[in-house]
């Protein structure tokens, strides 16, 4: 029995990877220590396959003595680490945060993890790995002629966001060169999907759109992003986990580039078909342009050569069919949505950053 401690696991994707692994493999205990951010929720865990193997742990990867008993008490073999915070637009309003969980919360767990590892000079656990859940930001941003992100590629951060986030992955990758911890890393694309929380572009259109609000639109919405469905890239985990090379750092995406308009326009024909006659229809006509986000990345492209090379793994939901499967999934939750948008901090977050943006 493999004894795994998921960082994050009550978000978007540690959620999806919880449920992913239930499902597929027998032989394992997830250990699930989750602050419960504004970001996390318990109703994402709710109704697991094999929910007996699932034990869920409220706390901070900042807090060491947490972190310690958690490993040792459990005999963890494996540490999947997705806890972050993770919205671009609150760590230009706000990066403290992001500075406190991605870079001295990483810290934190890289440290008890080695100590736990390295029980004395001669002697080491050999079965532990830590695997780091990251970004393509860290890369920076490309032209529209320029070839997509290999795992070599300058990193360049551009958002507090990133930059906090490529600090995490350069402290994990220092331990393995320095101490040996039997690392890997996963930089992805941009997910979507299933419980993803609504502060995010594709789940806040759909919401919108449906109740006929307006679809905000940074600047001239020509950006492009490669987006990738969440089971894609929780088996690209797993995968990297169990066949990846130790110290390597594998790409993963879905090598699409539509800009964030013809993503909001797919999602408005979506609706305009399965609602006919609603008062919104067409939902084309919600959209608005609004103030830019500073810093914006004009595009992001992933070469995903070296994960399909090295570990067999390939993409399997195109976007189009991953739309349509996540417009379904947010209309056909209601009660998820209304629990986590009747949040007073939701609320406060979407008057914060939505307020002043002048509409155009
Ligand atoms: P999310 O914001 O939905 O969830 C983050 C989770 O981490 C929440 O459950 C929150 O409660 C928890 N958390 C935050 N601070 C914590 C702390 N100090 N201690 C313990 N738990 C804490 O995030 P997500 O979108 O699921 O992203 C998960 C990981 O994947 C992140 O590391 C992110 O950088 C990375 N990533 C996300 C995407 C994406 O498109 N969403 C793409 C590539 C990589
Ligand atoms: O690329 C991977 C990253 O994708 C992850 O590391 C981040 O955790 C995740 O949040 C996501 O970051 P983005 O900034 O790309 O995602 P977001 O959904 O916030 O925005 C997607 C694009 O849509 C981006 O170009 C900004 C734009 N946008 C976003 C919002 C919320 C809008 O035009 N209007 C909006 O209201």
């Amino acid at each position: 029995m493999k004894n795994i401690m998921v960082t994050g696991g009550a978000g978007f994707i540690g959620s999806n990877f919880i449920r992913f692994l239930l499902a597929a493999e027998p032989d394992l205990n997830i250990y699930n220590l989750d602050l419960l951010t504004y970001a996390g929720s318990l109703e994402n865990l709710k109704r697991l396959p094999n929910s007996d193997r699932h034990h869920f742990i409220e706390g901070d990867i900042c807090d060491r003595d947490l972190v310690k008993k958690v490993l040792s008490e459990n005999d963890i073999d494996l540490v999947v680490h997705f806890a972050a915070e993770t919205h671009v637009d609150r760590s230009i309003l706000g990066p403290e945060a992001f500075i406190r969980t991605n870079i001295r919360g990483t810290f934190i767990l890289l440290e008890a993890v080695r100590k736990y590892w390295k029980i004395d000079s001669r002697k080491i656990r050999p079965d532990v790995h830590f695997h780091h859940i990251s970004t393509d930001e860290v890369y920076g941003t490309l032209a529209s002629d320029e070839p997509a992100f290999s795992e070599d590629h300058q990193i360049s951060p551009n958002s507090p966001y990133a930059a906090s986030k490529a600090a995490s992955d350069h402290l994990v990758r220092s331990y393995f060169h320095t101490y040996g911890l039997p690392i890997t890393i996963t930089n992805c694309s941009n997910n979507y999907g299933p419980n993803q929380f609504p502060e995010k572009l594709i789940p806040l259109m759909i919401l919108n759109a449906i109740e006929g609000k307006p679809l905000p639109i940074y600047g001239d919405g020509r950006q492009i992003r490669d987006w990738l469905y969440v089971e894609d890239h929780c088996r690209a985990i797993w995968t990297v986990v169990q066949s990846g090379k130790k110290g390597e750092t594998y790409n993963v995406g879905r090598e699409n580039q539509p800009t964030n308009l013809e993503i909001v326009q797919e999602i408005c024909r979506i609706l305009d078909r399965d609602l006919p006659d609603s008062q919104f229809t067409p939902h084309e006509n919600l959209i608005v342009y609004v103030t830019d986000r500073p810093g914006h990345d004009r595009r992001y492209a992933m070469n995903i050569n070296k994960i399909i090379g090295e570990v067999e793994w390939n993409p399997q939901v195109n976007l189009k069919d991953g739309l349509e499967l996540t417009v379904a999934w947010y209309r056909e939750n209601s009660d998820w949505v209304k629990k986590i948008r009747d949040q007073q901090e939701y609320q406060s977050w979407m008057e914060n950053n939505y307020h002043d943006r002048s509409i155009s």
